[in-house]
């Protein structure tokens, strides 16, 4: 049986991880897989997490089965923290998911059973699972301009060009927040034209969400998401708790869709709670319920909340220190964009043997399509990225 699978390709993000820890070279830089880290290298336990984790410890008395759709408790408390007030709760059906990579699998899964005809429009570039999700569910898929490889932002005129040709149940995937792996992300004036576009075209909105909070601000992050979610008559939100809370292994996430109306609510609800009883059953609870201590506990919540502020103007700080030291060791300002990105990415616009230069020059790592995770950097190493890409000429 097994001689007829044949090799799979390799996942860019993933295969350069593991080309970083085999590099023994001393002083390598890792701005590869987007995973927080302080500026001593660690991705640490948030404390309320710890806190969350040692009080779970002592109450919790039973590991039995939560229900198929993950803890109701959870799916409010985040839905809450994504949306706001922004719907009406009939209007809103959830299942907890193993990850953002979970609620992404399986919204386009919930997309093939309602349209198996549908196209999914993605972003170009996008996060590489994205496409590589939709091909392994066998739907269709096209994709928008999104980033202008001059100016390093958004190719707004580029971009509503392409929706504008988005049929009525086709789905546009959409990054709530942080694009990655740009860092390029549309203002709010921007999301109101494509909400409007959206709205002629009769697509249904995915909304990614995984770094609310890392841009601007939690309330400012989600601005987008809400304005999707309130305008139009159905949405699909997939968030991610990996990153806003660091705790990426624990597999914790949300698929949320928003229904035109109380009656498709519940129908949605029982198909989202049928999918995940065909994958996995019950989903991973232990993130769920530290995720739901923290958001209703104002003290846990106020402390979670504090170190988040500190994480996102910690990367803001890296960002317009890399742009400076860009600007001396270029000599031109050339590199203001990196500034104005927000979130954990920034794509620098390089070739790919620039890229590659970098790595096998300087022992610098970064995604091929010049991806760099922002928070891999620190006071000491910026200066050291910044005189590499001078020298290699980017
Ligand atoms: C990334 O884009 O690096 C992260 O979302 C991690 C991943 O799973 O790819």
């Amino acid at each position: 049986m097994f001689e007829h699978l044949s090799p799979q390709p390799e996942d860019k993000i993933m295969a350069l991880m593991k080309m970083y820890r085999e590099d023994t070279r001393e002083n390598t830089i890792d701005l590869g897989v987007g995973v927080y880290k302080t500026a001593a290298g660690v991705t640490p336990v948030m404390d309320a997490i710890k806190t969350a984790e040692k009080m779970l410890w002592e109450v919790e008395t039973t590991k039995v089965y939560t229900g198929i759709a993950g803890d109701p408790g959870f799916g409010r408390a985040l839905s809450g923290l994504v949306l706001g007030d922004a719907v009406a709760g009939e209007r809103l059906s959830f299942t907890a998911q193993p990850g953002g990579t979970g609620a992404i699998h399986q919204a386009i899964e919930l997309i093939k059973m309602a349209t198996p005809d549908a196209t999914i429009w993605i972003s170009n570039p996008t996060w590489p699972n994205h496409p590589s999700i939709i091909k392994h569910l066998g739907m269709k898929m096209a994709e928008y301009r999104y980033f202008d490889d001059d100016s390093r932002g958004v190719d707004f005129d580029g971009l509503m060009a392409d929706l504008a040709k988005v049929k009525r149940g086709d789905a546009v995937l959409l990054h709530g927040c942080c694009h990655n792996p740009t860092g390029a992300n549309l203002t709010l004036p921007e999301w109101r034209e494509v909400v409007a576009l959206l709205e002629k075209t009769g697509a249904t909105p995915l909304v990614d969400i995984a770094y609310q909070g890392f841009g601007d601000g939690l309330e400012e992050d989600a601005a987008a998401t809400r304005l999707i979610a309130s305008s139009l008559p159905e949405t699909l939100i997939a968030a991610s708790c990996s990153k806003n809370f660091g705790i990426y292994r624990e597999r914790t996430g949300l698929l949320m869709t928003v229904s035109d109306g109380a009656k498709a609510s519940d129908i949605t609800q029982q198909n989202l709670t049928h999918l995940n009883r065909q994958n996995f059953s019950f989903p991973p609870d232990h993130g769920a319920r530290l995720v739901t201590m923290i958001l209703e506990d104002e003290g846990l919540r106020a402390d979670w909340m504090n170190e988040l502020e500190e994480v996102r103007k910690g990367m803001l700080s890296l960002r317009e220190g890399l742009a400076a030291e860009l600007r001396r060791a270029t000599g031109s300002d050339r590199f203001g964009f990196i500034a104005d990105h927000r979130g954990m990415f920034s794509r620098l616009g390089a070739a790919p043997e620039k890229v590659e230069k970098l790595r096998v020059e300087h022992g610098i790592y970064m995604v091929g399509d010049s991806r760099m995770n922002i928070a891999g950097l620190n006071t000491e190493t910026i200066p050291l990225l910044a005189d590499a890409i001078a020298e290699v000429g980017i």
